[in-house]
């Protein structure tokens, strides 16, 4: 990302954990939103809508792979953002991310699968089972978060794509609308945001489609309506509000790869063993934390994802 260091990250910025919210508040009051919209409810769609505010999920079942560790707040996650379309800043996002408009919202899938689409947002997601996925999240510039996100598995979309055998990559591409997106009015990427995973890394059991986190579909800050999480990498392939899915022979290009080739590579695996050439990554900072932790190969997700890179030098591979 562009920023002079890794932890240069003015306190000021850094929210205090003011609306941390334990599960069991949490769940009760989930269930009161839910129970006072029932006159609004969508029998059909889990994304049960509320006037005015994050609409409640419904019909969550708890996901594997989950980290007991503590969530961050609803308040830091959703006040200390990067999402470039909207500004730079840590706090751009949420300042400036309700003039995009998510509904209608659709998504194209093109390439090399026998089932070619533009699926409506409801419709992608009503055949999947909703769950609720603890991860951590390792951005690239050292510092960290715990988020239940509520999603399901990438893999299961794309089996219902079916892929060709010559799709070997997927491209994810994020709206192009800078009339709802200000920092899309300057040339800081190259935009549309695009992003790509090898199709073995999309087929990862740990790879989901976000819907939304703590129990409310997302707001805009984080990606609404519908974004990638991909743990084990650093977060700048988790890639928001995607508009197109499409597989392809080739590594596509992505977005931050384009803009400085020597600092973000394709895989961007976390991996303490290989720096930033203008930081460190053996430490990271988890956002409400003082002390710094050591980072973690893949994450801490290795048990799930190492086998992926069987034969690879992930020194090259970055
Ligand atoms: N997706 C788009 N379209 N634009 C972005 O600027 N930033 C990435 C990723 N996805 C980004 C994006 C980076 S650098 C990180 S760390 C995560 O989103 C942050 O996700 P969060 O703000 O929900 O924590």
């Amino acid at each position: 990302m562009l920023i002079k260091h890794a932890d240069d990250i003015r306190s000021s910025e850094i929210t205090p954990e003011r609306a941390y919210v334990n599960r069991r508040q949490f769940m009760q009051a989930a269930g009161a939103a839910l129970a006072a919209a029932a006159g609004a409810l969508a029998p059909e769609s889990p994304l049960v809508t509320v006037a005015g505010a994050q609409a409640a999920i419904s019909g969550v079942r708890k996901g594997p792979f989950g980290t007991t560790e503590k969530w961050n707040s609803f308040d830091d996650i959703t006040h200390y953002n990067n999402f470039y379309e909207f500004g730079v800043d840590k706090t751009d996002p949420s300042r400036y991310g309700g003039s995009l408009k998510t509904k209608p919202w659709t998504v194209a899938v093109e390439g090399h699968v026998n089932r070619p689409a533009t699926y409506h947002l409801e419709d992608l997601v009503k055949p999947h089972a909703l769950e609720e996925r603890v991860y951590r999240l390792r951005c690239v510039e050292a510092w960290s978060m715990v988020i239940p996100w509520i999603g399901f598995p990438l893999a299961d979309f794309v089996k219902r794509v079916e892929p060709t055998s010559k799709a070997k990559y997927i491209e994810f591409t994020t709206l192009l609308r800078p009339s709802e997106m200000p920092g899309q009015r300057r040339s800081v990427l190259d935009w549309p945001y695009t992003e790509g995973l090898r199709l073995d890394e999309a087929m990862s059991p740990l790879t989901i489609l976000a819907v939304g986190l703590y129990g409310k579909t997302l707001m805009n800050q984080n990606g609404a309506p519908i974004r990638l999480v991909v743990p084990w990498k650093y977060g700048f392939k988790s890639i928001k509000s995607i508009v197109r899915i499409r597989f392809v022979e080739k590594q596509p290009a992505t977005a931050w790869n384009n803009a400085t080739p020597g600092e973000y590579g394709f895989y961007s695996n976390v991996n303490p063993d290989v720096d930033h050439p203008r930081w460190s990554q053996q430490t990271e900072r988890r956002i409400g934390e003082f002390f710094r932790r050591k980072t973690l190969m893949f994450n801490g997700y290795g048990d799930q994802v190492a086998s992926l890179y069987a034969g690879m030098d992930l020194k090259k591979s970055y």
